[in-house]
This record gives C-alpha cells, structure tokens and sequence, in this order.
C-alpha cells in the first residue's frame, strides 16, 4: 500500500511539474554581500562563491532556474526549487514542487512574495555561502544580498522627465554682467504735480517713492535677470553714503512703463508686477525678483514704503555697491 501512495504521489508530483509552463529560464548573480553567479552543488543547494568549484564539477557558469506563471522555479535538471523548512534554504530538490512566490522584476531584481532582501550565511565550505529568505537563527555571518536575474525582465518604464529647473537666480552682488539705472525719479503724494527730475539719491519716505528705469540691451536676451537691492553697511561705503531709520519695509514694482525727468506721482506708470514688501537692513544683499530679461527695451520699477522707513542712498557701483540693479545670468 506504502509503495502505491508514493508513487502516486511521485506521478502528481510529476504531473504538476508538467502542468507548469516553464516560459521564461535565467541565471542569477549576487550582488551586496558575497557577489557573483548563484551556482549550485550537485545536490541543488544553491550557493554564491563557489563558481569554481561549480564550473568543475557540472561544467555551468550557473545554475539556471525557469520561472513558471505562480512564480515557481525549476532548476536547469527539473528539480523544483524550495525554501527548505525550517532555515528557509533556497534549495532545488529531485521531485520537489516549487514553492511559489518568486517574480523578476522589471530590472532584472528577483523577489519572493514582493521583498527583494535575501541572506547569504557562509557555509564554511570552501568559501561558499547559502542563501536564504530568513537568517538561520544561530547562523552568525549572514550578509543581505539581491539577486538579479540575466533574463526575463521586462525592462522598466523610462523614469519619468526631471521637472523643469526652477529659473536660476542671478547673483545679488555686482560679480557678474549686471545693469545700473539710467535714471531715477521720486515722486510725492503730497506734491502729486511736481515732477522732481532725475536724481544721483533713491529716496523712500512716507509719501516718497522713487522710480527706478533700467535699459536692458538686446544683447541679454535670451538671458536671466534679477532685480536684487544690495544694502551694505556705512562702514563699506567708500563714495555713497546713505540715511535709513524705521523698519526698513520696502514695497518693490515693476512698472507697466519706465518713467521719464518729467514723470509725476499723479502720470507715473501703474504697477504691472507687485513684488511685495521687503525688509532691508544695512549689511545685507536682497533678490526681489528673476525674470526673462527683456532684451532691448526700457523698463521700471518703483520703490515705495508704506511703514516708518526712511532710506535716501547714492545709488553707486563703486565699493561697496548700494542700490538697485539688474544681474544677468
Ligand atoms: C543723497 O543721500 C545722501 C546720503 O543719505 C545725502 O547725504 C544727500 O544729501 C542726498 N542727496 C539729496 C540730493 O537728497
């Protein structure tokens, strides 16, 4: 009776072998731990680091194992591949069904029910290690290892384009290309007709704004520009001076024009792009906007203060550089 079960047991076994579609076969190599081609010993364990012997003894670079549609594997002489109970040893045994669960992923990566960590614990014979889902308890050794397979990948999607850079801000200091204003203007809501002509200071004081035109050559086009304040200490100044009192909030705009010696508080340009306030303090270099510099045309900007600020500087290049420019980058 013994003798029919288990051979009836062998031909399911077999049955179950055959009913697998072996479709897709490859070899494996180890890599983060003891790397190389996963080979095996003549009775199908499966060891990295013994590729010599390996090759010696059944003359294969490596084991090669085929992949069914459950994710079993079956080694190159048919024998299914299991994870040996209790150690969890991958193992290829003579009439073994394979244990499902095993899949390639689209880089090659294998795993077993979705993790891609193995183990890999020294066997102590002739260098080879073992591989396992779950360190041995009581193995010492043990390293993680992945496991590619050369074969039956599907190859994965292209990652997805790198967002745009964010624009490239222009340096807040006078190091490189860099534009200065051709002409600055105050005006005053309490004079809101008098126009007071072009000036060497910018001024900002309670109903004192000052407007700011900036000459953009053509040349930049194409090019990055930032609007940057640069605001360094008195100490700093070897040909401008400056007076600043209060909190230092100051609203910067570009103007929907540039203004011109006769612009007044009652015809300047409206707003077309508010940059919101600012808080400057002497010592310190501020961005306030980066744009597409718009080559070959004349453009402003107005700087107002609606707090206690008062700030009247000499816009000057010269060491140390104090006002507003335009850097191209
Ligand atoms: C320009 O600013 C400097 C520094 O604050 C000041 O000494 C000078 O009087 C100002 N010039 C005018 C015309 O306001």
């Amino acid at each position: 009776m013994k003798s029919i079960f288990v051979s009836a047991a062998l031909v399911a076994a077999a049955d179950a072998l055959i009913a697998r579609d072996s479709t897709c076969c490859f070899h494996l190599t180890a890599s983060g731990g003891p790397g190389g081609i996963v080979g095996q010993l003549s009775d199908g364990q499966n060891r990295i680091g013994q590729g010599m012997l390996i090759l010696y003894i059944v003359c294969l670079p490596g084991a090669q194992y085929c992949i069914d549609s459950k994710g079993g594997l079956t080694d190159q002489s048919g024998r299914g591949c299991i994870l040996t109970p209790p150690t969890t040893q991958f193992q290829c045994d003579q009439g073994a069904s394979p244990t499902d669960g095993f899949s390639v992923s689209c880089d090659g990566t294998l795993s077993f029910k979705g993790n891609t960590e193995f183990k890999s614990c020294p066997t102590g014979d002739n260098g080879g290690y073992n591989i396992y889902t779950t360190a041995p308890a009581g193995q010492g050794g043990c390293v993680s290892v992945k496991l590619s397979a050369d074969s039956c990948k599907s190859g994965c999607p292209a990652p997805a384009p790198a967002p745009a850079p964010a624009p490239k801000t222009c340096p807040a200091a006078l190091t490189g290309t860099y534009e200065y204003p051709h002409l600055i203007v105050p005006v005053d809501s309490k004079q809101p007709d008098k126009a007071f002509g072009t000036q060497y200071n910018g001024t900002v004081s309670g109903s004192v704004s000052s407007l700011f035109n900036f000459d953009i050559p053509t040349s930049d086009n194409g090019k990055t520009c930032s609007l940057v304040f640069l605001f360094p200490q008195k100490q700093n100044l070897e040909t401008s001076s400056f007076a600043f009192s209060g909190t230092g909030g100051i609203d910067f705009a570009m103007l929907k024009g540039p203004a011109s010696s006769s612009t007044t508080y009652n015809n300047r340009p409206g707003v077309g792009t508010g940059y919101g306030v600012t808080k400057v303090a002497p010592g310190n270099s501020y961005t306030i906007a980066t744009f597409p510099c718009p080559g070959g045309s004349a453009i402003g900007f107005d700087l107002s203060t609606s707090d206690d600020t008062m700030l009247s500087y000499f816009q000057d290049y010269n060491p140390s550089p104090i006002g507003l420019y335009i850097t191209v980058c």
